[in-house]
């Protein structure tokens, strides 16, 4: 697996889309700074120094898309979840794949699919976590936002989370490439908290709410709305 490090680039992801021809399968582009990290919904991911993740792994399963790979945001939600409880943590997924703790945002995930043409090149997917990261940093960033340092009390070694990211991360890819949503959904549920709850999604410019019945086998939020309505959604955010 090849690593290729930046100390600083507009964004691992708009890099790793630019050059992904140059790259073979499974690459990983990191960085120790972003002057322009992206996030969903076109929003900004900030830079909260050195001592924090920004990283993006290419990725080329096949020659053409499949609807598995819109699961991989949450196949690494969850691969990240687990590295953090073993550290004692209690992290939460909120659908479909940002990881609160204590309910503050301490993982962001980006996966963009890459096309020239017609022709689907790969992936990129980025994760931006949180590690290190000055309180009053943290506290300027417009959301509820955390780090693992502020829940934890201490520093956290950046090259320690990163190797296990990468070994838990491929351990199972394999698999989950071939399986899709079924292989983690039970574990994935486990470890999100909206079940049974009334919520509200932000869909493009839209908010719709419902009762949250369940995450389906294809990783969509099953809402039951007021009017009886089931509503699979696939694409949103929690508000
Ligand atoms: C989100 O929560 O909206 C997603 C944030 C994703 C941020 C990461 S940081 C590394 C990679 N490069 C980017 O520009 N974005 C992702």
């Amino acid at each position: 697996m090849e690593i290729i490090k930046f100390e600083e680039i507009n964004s691992t992801n708009t890099y790793a889309k630019e050059n992904i021809e140059k790259y073979d399968d499974k690459t990983i582009v990191i960085a120790n700074h972003q002057t322009a990290g992206r996030g969903r919904f076109k929003r900004t991911w900030t830079d909260l120094g050195s001592e924090n993740i920004y990283m993006s792994i290419i990725l080329k399963p096949s020659n053409e898309f499949s609807f598995i790979y819109a699961n991989l945001t949450q196949y690494l939600s969850l691969t990240l979840c687990k590295i953090f409880e073993d550290m004692d943590l209690k992290p939460e997924i909120r659908w479909p794949n940002d990881i609160l703790i204590n309910k503050k945002k301490v993982v962001g995930i980006l996966c963009e699919t890459v096309m020239r043409g017609n022709n689907f090149k790969g992936l990129v997917l980025g994760t931006g976590i949180n590690l290190n990261a000055p309180e009053h940093a943290i506290s300027k960033i417009d959301r509820p936002a955390t780090a693992l340092n502020i829940e934890l009390g201490h520093d956290i070694d950046k090259t320690e989370i990163l190797e296990k990211l990468l070994e838990r991360f491929f351990d199972k890819y394999d698999d989950f490439i071939k399986v899709g949503f079924p292989l983690i959904r039970k574990a994935y549920l486990n470890r999100t908290t909206i079940i049974g709850k009334d919520v509200k999604v932000s869909i493009l410019d839209k908010i719709v709410e419902g009762k949250a019945e369940e995450i389906d086998v294809s990783g969509n939020l099953i809402l039951r709305l007021k009017n009886g309505e089931r509503k699979v959604i696939n694409m949103g955010e929690l508000v």
